[in-house]
């Protein structure tokens, strides 16, 4: 009995204060009420401009845009843009352009961020997630931003087959797989199959760079109070780098390079073919 009043104590708390509360600011509202999980959500975290309907809104929205995890995802996303910058200047020693396919890339920020590459010609970029909101959206910016050599497409990054001739079709060779802030909602064998159809995908040298979550201090807020954009409870796989270590070498990738941020949460992995 005693035990049944908290966890209803608990719900309320979580389902009705909370996620009321959270609707209020812009990052809450987009956590509870479009989809946690939307690429258009992160690109407010990596705005880091707090927004929200009221003084207690924009507080609330300061509040969660300083959270750990929220700032480690930020980390992140500087971490991508630095591999990414760097693999470019290397190729751009052999005088050859970069090309990358970003799955599930929301808005890209870390392509985007690399302006100056892209519009030197330095680096190209297709862009594609299945949500149209985060397609026209970083159709959009890139052009408010004047970044060129970006291209944004609506598609299913689980159709791999299809992006790979998408890519052949505009004469282009993959150097380059990003896959940030998606493996977090897919079960191993999901994760196992995406990560074998990259590397059938990269040539020889190739590179592909993703991330993964040890854990987030988070956890039961997102759990009980947020929900993804097809109205679900948001469920997240959480996972160490030995797993990846040992998936990587045995799928054949060598080089294998993981990092941990400061906060223990995130992981930026990548490796070469
Ligand atoms: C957390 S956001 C990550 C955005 C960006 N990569 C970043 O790190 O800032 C996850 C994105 O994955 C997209 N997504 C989820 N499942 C997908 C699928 N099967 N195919 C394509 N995109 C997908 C969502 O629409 C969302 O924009």
């Amino acid at each position: 009995m005693y035990k049944k009043i908290l966890v209803s104590l608990d719900d309320f708390f979580y389902k009705k204060l909370m996620r009321n509360a959270l609707k209020l600011s812009k990052l809450g509202y987009g956590f509870v009420v479009s989809g946690a999980e939307s690429g258009v959500n992160f690109e407010h975290v990596y705005d880091d401009k707090a927004i929200g309907r009221f003084v207690i809104g924009k507080y609330v929205d300061r509040a969660l845009l300083n959270l750990p995890a929220v700032q480690a995802t930020r980390a992140r996303k500087d971490e991508i843009k630095n591999i990414l910058w760097n693999e470019v200047y290397n190729n751009r020693i052999k005088e050859k352009v970069t090309t990358v396919l970003d799955l599930a890339s929301g808005g890209a920020r870390y392509l985007r961020e690399l302006r100056e590459e892209h519009n030197q010609g330095w680096i190209f970029s297709l862009c594609v997630d299945r949500d149209s909101k985060c397609t026209s959206m970083g159709t959009k910016l890139t052009q408010k931003e004047n970044v060129k050599n970006i291209r944004f497409f609506a598609a299913d990054v689980f159709k791999m087959e299809r992006l790979k001739k998408f890519a052949q079709k505009k004469h282009r060779q993959i150097d380059i797989v990003v896959a940030s802030g998606i493996f977090i909602y897919f079960k191993d064998d999901v994760v196992e199959k995406m990560l074998r159809e990259i590397y059938g995908a990269l040539p020889q040298g190739g590179l592909v760079i993703f991330t993964s979550y040890e854990k987030l201090n988070t956890r039961k807020l997102m759990r009980k109070a947020m929900v993804t954009s097809s109205g679900e409870q948001w469920t997240l796989y959480y996972r160490k780098p030995e797993y990846w270590r040992e998936l990587l070498n045995e799928i054949g990738f060598r080089d294998v390079f993981i990092s941990r941020d400061k906060w223990l949460m995130n992981n930026v992995c990548y490796a070469r073919k």
